[in-house]
């Protein structure tokens, strides 16, 4: 039986690695769908386009190919800032959903997370995650995330970023993060990875028994 998992939730709340995790358990694909953010972001600096540009960062999302996005260079903070400022375009969305609702659509069902999962690009998922935690929490595991990468990192530079972050995420017009009214709300701030994923899974045991 194909079951879509969409995960949502603010920057840092956990539901990258959630997400993988639960790919892997349940054998699905899985596709962080922040990272199309990025590498149109990424594209655009890359090629000396303005971040604002509408019309170039449009042409990028409509030319992005899942298979050729390169991890490592979109992962940093300064990626994640610049996506931010992309994902509020509405044309830029409208070019990403059907790439995202194609892969939702493969035979066995997929894991997507990102913001706009449970709302807009997969309103029919079997089950809907939304997973929060405290701005402190998310900004110190962000931290530790960047100082393991060899990246320099300042907490309170970091917690200032994703409080303008979840603010612009929530305040954009389009697809704005969002809690869907079907949505499990999962709060890690006093979990772990595995206090998570064991929490999440009862979560989804639940919600596919009772259907
Ligand atoms: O999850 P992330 O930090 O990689 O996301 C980067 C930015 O992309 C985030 O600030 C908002 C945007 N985004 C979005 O608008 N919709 C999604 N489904 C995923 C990410």
């Amino acid at each position: 039986m194909a079951m879509i998992i969409a995960i949502d939730g603010p920057a840092a709340s956990g539901k990258g690695t959630l997400g993988r995790r639960l790919a892997a358990h349940f054998g699905l694909p899985h596709l962080d769908t922040g990272l199309l953010y990025r590498a149109v972001a990424h594209h655009l600096i890359s090629a000396g386009e303005a971040l604002d540009d509408v019309a170039a960062a449009t042409a990028a999302a409509r030319a992005l190919d899942l298979q050729r996005l390169d991890d490592a260079a979109l992962r940093g903070r300064a990626m994640g800032e610049a996506a931010s400022i992309v994902a509020a375009m509405p044309s830029v969305r409208e070019a990403l959903v059907a790439l995202q609702r194609a892969f939702a659509g493969q035979p066995g069902g997929a894991v997507l997370d990102g913001r706009d999962i449970g709302t807009v690009i997969c309103p029919g998922a079997d089950v809907k995650l939304f997973v929060t935690a405290s701005a402190e929490e998310r900004a110190r595991r962000r931290w530790r995330e960047l100082v393991a990468r060899g990246e320099p990192a300042d907490q309170a530079a970091i917690l200032e970023d994703i409080r303008r972050r979840d603010q612009r995420d929530a305040e954009r017009p389009t697809a704005p993060l969002a809690v869907a009214s079907d949505a499990h709300r999962l709060d890690t701030t006093h979990l772990d990875a595995d206090g998570a994923f064991a929490a999440a899974l009862g979560i989804i045991s639940s919600v596919m028994a009772s259907r």
